[in-house]
């Protein structure tokens, strides 16, 4: 039988474009499509051709079955180089080659400095203390001769948008995002060549603040974190046929002006009058008469670096479901889903009339509920231009995190067609995906992926609506395995542990900053936090098992390296534990107080001891995996002297834990921290004794919540992980849902049961952290994990339990797509499982010690369903006053919460 097999162009690094990337020698990996089973590949070649048609490298034909991250066989790639990269491969049972793919096309960048010659050029006076107006930014020049293509190279202080001759270069937003900008600023590579014709031509850019000028930060904040002077940095090269280069460079050649933007600041939103464009301000033959000169500035002492991820970009439009009369008579528009972006407007009216627009996640007592949003005002404003004719306004420089919009000031009846949001976000490939026969257990699973979303803006932030939107190393450190399934984020997070590492290792002490781009102020700034620094392993570690990067880990081994060496150091002068009073711990765990999310069941200390020996046992792994066998050596005692200093101190010799909490049993337990048998026995008695006294509500903040399901299930307490689960009652995963959440609250409680919103200052409705047990969802529940780093080795272990009668998951492997289902047909379980071409499975079903070990194709395998149908029971009366049953949901000690309005869960107490 015929088998046609074909694979696809190769991608390069973590480019899905792979123009003006900083790699000279970029590894290659590749996707075989074919339905033959079994299919694994015998050999490839690979060849890569010049721009000239000259061939640079040819494999020839090289046994192995290599295809992810493959080493680039050629020359490294000089400056501005392109080239084009096909592949073939052989395989499947008679050996045969496939055809040659597709060629992908990669070109570099500027890779040295010395390539730049454009100048740093400013508007900016540098007095102002206020917000400052969006900058236009242009130049004229001429072209002589005909064009055989042109790029521009560019980036700025700031956040910028180039045209030429009228049209917008590229659709990227918010560019170029957020880096360290003290350390490493990212340029982007336009090719521009259809843009430009021989005669006279403009380029300009629109240069708003930013995250460089523009206000940062909580308590009102601070402008100016990198400096005080926006700047802009464009070099365009234009080859010609003639085989010269004409450059056109930023320099005090440049003119500048204001123009309609007379606000633009990421917290607090934009206004925009109309009134003031300047019609074709970046075309030749504009007047610019009234225009001053730019000012040069000295060149920037950051790397000029280009991206290793994709950029942010509108990815959908979202119309309003409903449109709201609030009681005291406000129009509110309601977008069914609380987003990131920002509202694009269509409106006819007067001259000098002002639409007005206000963001927020939720709404209380029926009005927008503004004070979660602390000191963003998040509005945008419009002031027409009174032509006549509809005009469309969307914000450049801005984004907000919202469901709802109050509409002030439409001239006329409100029209809803007018107005539509604009979702943002790193235009990051979608990768994985869960389904079960739970609609709620999906609707948070849905919620999920809306936070990551609007959150992965350029960084991966704790929010995206209030005066914070920062890059909370904690949060990431949680989340970045539930991330790295879901979407292919290897390149983005990439980049942001490179400045992970160049904050850290600036830092006389290497300590990991708490935010990453670091704009907090020593002291709090300045000291070693337990979680949050180890997102200097974990986030490396999570996305090193999912994409099979070691060139990552490598990159990444000083700071980790650093990280660990800081806090054994400390944890040395405390006699083998940390003692540090100033931790965060178990961040937000529901029994906390609402003014003190620190103020934890779990020892801080305990969480902090934990975690040290969770990255020192994953770095002495890392140091194996890049051969450094004295390193790993040297953190494998490391950890064995750690894990005796933790049994003595927080280990009692029957298996109790110094704080007698769902995270501190869950920490030890996934982390192996329990000396003996014996012991992690009772520990996971205990944690199940635990979860059923709390009603299966749920108890951990940050540090327990990625870990409490595996904990249960590592220690035969699966069940109860599913129960808990299913909980809807607060604190748990659902109630949120049931309260008609859309995206993943930072508090459990961040609504309360009546529909207020939770007193804390800090109560964001869009954070991703406490949904890492997606995490469990896809792996445990759904079966379906990597069994080696990169997917060659697949895992499939369905973890059927509860009500749920069926779960699903697939995921875009660097092999291509690979699934496990299972549903309960009566007596029996039937699995279904995809294995892509040159990868294997191995299939663990329930009540079977050996597991089925399946090649490429699908698969459905039958075992017979288990039913356990013991009661899942609480004990104690969780419903009734007592400390440790107290549900934290601002309602401290009451009676049963009123049942949320989900569908009632079949398990209740008796
Ligand atoms: C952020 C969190 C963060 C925490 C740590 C909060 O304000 O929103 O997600 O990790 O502070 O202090």
């Amino acid at each position: 039988m015929q088998h046609p097999t074909t694979v696809t162009a190769p991608v390069l690094e973590h480019h899905r474009l792979a123009l003006g990337i900083g790699e000279p020698a970029p590894r290659l990996s590749w996707r075989t499509r074919t339905d033959e089973p079994d299919w694994v590949q015998q050999a490839y070649r690979i060849r890569i051709v010049g721009a000239d048609g000259a061939t640079l490298a040819d494999t020839g034909r090289t046994p192995g079955a290599d295809c992810v991250l493959v080493p680039w066989p050629g020359p490294p790639l000089p400056s501005r180089t392109r080239a084009s990269v096909r592949v073939r491969v052989w395989g499947g049972a008679d050996g045969a080659p496939s055809p040659w793919s597709e060629a992908a096309t990669v070109e570099t960048g500027l890779l040295a400095p010395s390539d730049w010659c454009a100048r740093l050029v400013t508007p900016d006076t540098g007095d102002d203390e206020e917000a400052l107006p969006v900058a236009l930014l242009r130049r004229d020049f001429r072209i002589e001769g005909d064009i055989v293509s042109a790029r521009l190279y560019i980036t700025a202080h700031g956040t910028y948008e180039p045209e030429i001759n009228g049209a917008r270069v590229g659709d990227e937003v918010l560019e170029p995002g957020w880096t360290s900008y003290h350390h490493r600023l990212r340029y982007r590579t336009h090719d521009v060549t259809a843009l430009l014709r021989p005669g006279p031509n403009t380029i300009g850019a629109l240069l708003g603040e930013g995250w460089h000028s523009g206000r940062l930060g909580w308590d009102g904040g601070r402008r100016h974190h990198y400096g005080r002077h926006r700047s802009l940095l464009a070099q365009l090269e234009i080859h010609r046929t003639d085989g010269t280069t004409q450059l056109v460079t930023t320099d005090d050649h440049w003119t500048w002006a204001t123009g309609p933007l007379v606000r633009s600041e990421l917290y607090d939103g934009e206004t925009y009058d109309a009134r003031l464009e300047r019609d074709g301000w970046s075309r030749p033959g504009h007047d610019s008469r009234d225009w001053t000169r730019v000012r040069e500035l000295p060149p920037p002492t950051a790397r000029l670096t280009a991206p290793t991820g994709p950029p942010v970009r509108r990815t959908r439009t979202v119309p309003v479901r409903e449109v709201l009369t609030t009681p005291s008579g406000r129009t509110v528009v309601d977008f069914g889903q609380n987003l990131v972006g920002r509202i694009r407007l269509r409106v006819t009216g007067p001259a000098g009339h002002t639409v007005t627009l206000r963001h927020a996640e939720t709404l209380e007592n029926g009005e927008l509920a503004l004070r979660p949003l602390r000191q963003a005002s998040a509005t945008d404003r419009y002031v027409m231009r009174g032509t006549g004719a509809p005009e469309t306004y969307e914000p450049r420089f801005t984004l907000h995190g919202f469901r709802y919009a109050e509409v002030d000031g439409w001239p006329g009846p409100f029209d809803p067609t007018g107005v539509e949001a604009v979702v943002l976000h790193t235009d990051l490939e979608r990768t994985g995906w869960f389904e079960s026969s739970d609609p709620l257990l999906n609707r948070f699973h849905e919620n999920v992926v809306h936070s990551l979303l609007g959150n992965f803006v350029d960084i991966p932030t704790d929010c995206p609506q209030r005066d914070e939107r920062l890059g909370w190393t904690g949060d990431i450190a949680v989340f970045a395995p539930t991330a790295a399934f879901l979407h292919d984020c290897t390149g983005m997070l990439g980049g942001w542990l490179r400045d992970l590492a160049a904050e850290q290792l600036a830092r006389p002490d290497h300590s990991v900053p708490l935010v990453v781009p670091d704009i907090l102020d020593p002291p709090a700034g300045h000291q070693p936090h337990a979680l949050w620094g180890d997102a200097a392993v974990l986030v490396p570690w999570a996305l090193y098992r999912n994409s099979g990067d070691l060139g990552l880990l490598r990159a990444q081994y000083p700071s980790m390296t650093a990280w660990v060496g800081l806090v054994a150091g400390r944890a040395a002068e405390g006699g083998g534990v940390w003692r540090d009073p100033d931790q965060l711990g178990d961040w937000l765990d529901p029994a906390a107080p609402p003014e003190d999310p620190a103020a934890a069941r779990t020892d801080a200390e305990l969480v902090a001891a934990a975690h040290l020996i969770h990255s020192t046992d994953l770095l002495a792994e890392i140091g194996e995996l890049l051969d450094e066998k004295d390193d790993a050596g040297r953190h494998r005692a490391l950890a064995a002297r750690l894990r005796t200093a933790f049994a003595d101190e927080f280990v009692t010799p029957a298996g109790r834990l110094a704080s007698d909490s769902q995270t501190a049993y869950a920490l030890a337990l996934c982390f192996g921290l329990l000396p003996g048998e014996r012991q992690r026995l009772r520990a996971g008695d205990r944690l199940a004794q635990l979860v059923r006294r709390a009603g299966f509500r749920i108890a951990t903040g940050f540090a327990g919540t990625p870990l409490i399901c595996d904990a249960l299930s590592l220690a035969g307490h699966a069940r109860l992980a599913h129960r808990m689960v299913a909980e809807q009652h607060c604190p748990s995963w659902l109630y949120p849902v049931t309260m008609g959440a859309t995206t993943v609250w930072e508090r459990w409680d961040s609504m309360l049961p009546d529909g207020t919103v939770n007193p804390g200052q800090m109560t964001s409705f869009n954070h991703y952290a406490l949904g890492s047990v997606a995490d469990w969802l896809h792996r445990t529940v759904a079966g379906l994990s990597a069994a080696e780093p990169g997917w060659r080795r697949i895992r499939v272990s369905p973890s059927p339990g509860g009500t749920l009668t069926r779960a699903w998951a697939a995921h875009l492997t660097p092999y291509g797509r690979a699934e496990a289902g299972w549903r309960i047909e009566g007596p029996t379980l039937v699995v279904e499982v995809l294995v892509p071409p040159g990868a294997q499975a191995d299939i663990h079903l329930p009540g079977r010690s050996a597991p089925l070990t399946r090649g490429a194709g699908r698969h459905v395998v039958e075992a017979p369903h288990l039913i356990d149908d013991r009661p899942v029971t609480v004990t104690g009366h969780p419903f009734v006053a007592g400390s440790d049953r107290d549900c934290g949901c601002g309602a401290p000690n009451a009676a049963p919460h009123p049942e949320p309005h989900g569908r009632p869960h079949a398990e209740t107490p008796p």
